[in-house]
């Protein structure tokens, strides 16, 4: 029963509680993953960051705990660079942590460096390098990168993010700001990014800021939000009016993702994780308690709405395909549907429907048993995609779990791609070619594993569809 919802491929930690992924960089053929963990609990509580590695983003090695709480306090969310130009003195090369220091009420920004591939981790004894400010109890989650020449932290404070320049780690001077009744700010703002990213099929550039928003996201609770706009090394500014918002997935379970730094293919990869503060103490669980979501390569794509970010599972996934089934050019309708005689509880789906010829709904069930089952399910003539969760499995501990969320499609092409992801207790869309995503989290009993492709009111016609059992090597 214990390990009844944990994935076969997403990441956990060992054991105990996880949440924010942290300190993403790669250096030396290993991508860094450290994160918000409490390892002598399943419930959120002094946070420490646990840390894994990966050569090929889809094995992790657990590794010792790198950063424990100390006089100044916990080890909340945080950042990693590599300082090759040894900018900061710690060593050339060195990985540096820049996290925020978290007390009663207080909360500054640290260091912690390694010299050893991460391995071992000293915290700078000129900590915190920014102080608490009085008036601000929400003052976290830096993200470092190196801008041209100098370091640039992006800073939550309550419904904005700041913007600081380094020239060594060491000394910050605040640039700028952003936020101001940008975007949504119903909840506190918390864990920013912020990239540069090409424009598909074009020579322009943007920048995406990424912001996590506690509260008032569209499926409920906590949510994560992004802008984009232009930086121009001191602050952020967005090209969409102060109105728009804009969601990186539509789903209840996407929260403080982050990217990597120095991805060694130029990609911009990032992880989320995948719960959400309305309910993260209270899902099922013994031994750990919180999964961070696929692994997503964001770039940026001008649709008739405006240039928007659009996240596809990175390309290294592929290789938990187990098995492989193929249709194509097949009718889908209420007296016939297709997948029946396939069970799974991790599998990949990808559905290319011809838009024209279809008419009423269609969708997926996943995780279907006799009295539950979790829905994908697309309104063609809406143009709504829904993530119904309502009959999943155990969802008695939290109300409001049990619940459809959904999302608008823009229907702008000749055919709707839908590229989703199941892993015992999660299901993942990625709609349109990675613009609409929706990621949540599900409790079905082990022998809920039926599969079905299903059309309502009319029929539809898909060219092709692909259905890839996953799991690890054995
Ligand atoms: C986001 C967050 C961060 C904070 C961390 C604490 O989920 O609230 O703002 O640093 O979690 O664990």
């Amino acid at each position: 029963m214990s390990d009844l919802y944990r994935p076969v491929f997403h990441f956990t930690p060992p054991s105990m509680w996880m949440n924010d992924p942290n300190g993403l960089v790669y250096f030396d053929g290993e991508y860094h993953l450290f994160y918000q963990h409490h390892p002598h609990s399943t419930i959120w509580g002094p946070m420490h960051w646990g840390h894994a590695v990966s050569r090929d983003l889809v094995h992790w090695e657990h590794l010792p705990i790198a950063l424990s709480p100390d006089d100044n306090g916990m080890i909340f969310s945080g950042s990693a660079v590599v300082d090759v130009h040894n900018t900061a003195g710690f060593g050339a090369n060195a990985m540096v942590a820049i996290f925020t220091h978290h007390a009663e009420q207080k909360e500054s920004q640290s260091l912690a460096y390694s010299t050893d591939r991460g391995r071992t981790w000293t915290k700078y004894a000129g900590n915190p390098v920014i102080p608490h400010q009085p008036h601000l109890k929400d003052f976290r989650d830096p993200k470092v990168f190196w801008y041209s020449d100098h370091w640039v932290m992006a800073l939550a404070a309550k419904d904005k993010v700041l913007f600081f320049s380094s020239p060594n780690l060491k000394d910050w001077q605040l640039t700028g700001e952003f936020g101001n009744g940008f975007g949504s700010t119903e909840g506190v703002w918390e864990t920013p990014d912020l990239f540069e990213l090409t424009v598909e099929s074009t020579a322009e550039t943007r920048w995406a800021l990424t912001v996590g928003v506690g509260d008032g996201a569209p499926a409920g609770g906590s949510g994560t939000q992004y802008f984009i706009g232009h930086f121009d090394g001191k602050t952020f500014t967005s090209e969409n009016p102060k109105e728009t918002i804009l969601w990186m997935d539509y789903g209840a379970d996407f929260y403080a993702p982050q990217s990597w730094n120095d991805e060694p293919h130029g990609r911009r990869i990032l992880l989320g994780w995948m719960s959400n503060w309305q309910y993260a103490r209270d899902v099922p669980a013994q031994e750990w308690r919180g999964a961070f979501n696929l692994l997503r390569e964001v770039s940026l794509r001008k649709t008739k709405a405006g240039i928007r970010l659009a996240q596809q599972p990175t390309a290294e996934t592929r290789v938990l395909r187990r098995e492989a089934y193929h249709w194509y050019e097949q009718w889908v309708s209420p007296s016939k549907k297709l997948l029946q005689d396939l069970q799974a509880d991790a599998v990949e789906v990808i559905a290319v429907v011809d838009i024209a010829r279809s008419s009423g709904m269609f969708g997926f069930q996943f995780r279907k048993g006799t009295e539950e089952q979790t829905t994908v399910k697309c309104n063609l003539q809406t143009g709504t995609l829904l993530l119904d969760r309502t009959r999943s499995g155990q969802s008695h501990f939290a109300k409001g779990f049990a619940a459809m969320h959904s999302a608008k499609l823009s229907l702008e092409l000749d055919t709707l791609y839908l590229h989703i992801f199941v892993d015992r207790s999660s299901v993942e869309v990625f709609a349109e070619d990675g613009l609409v995503c929706l990621s949540d989290l599900i409790h079905p009993s082990a022998e809920s594993l039926q599969l079905e492709c299903f059309a309502e009111d009319g029929s539809i016609h898909i060219r092709s569809l692909s259905v890839y059992p996953l799991g690890r090597e054995k």
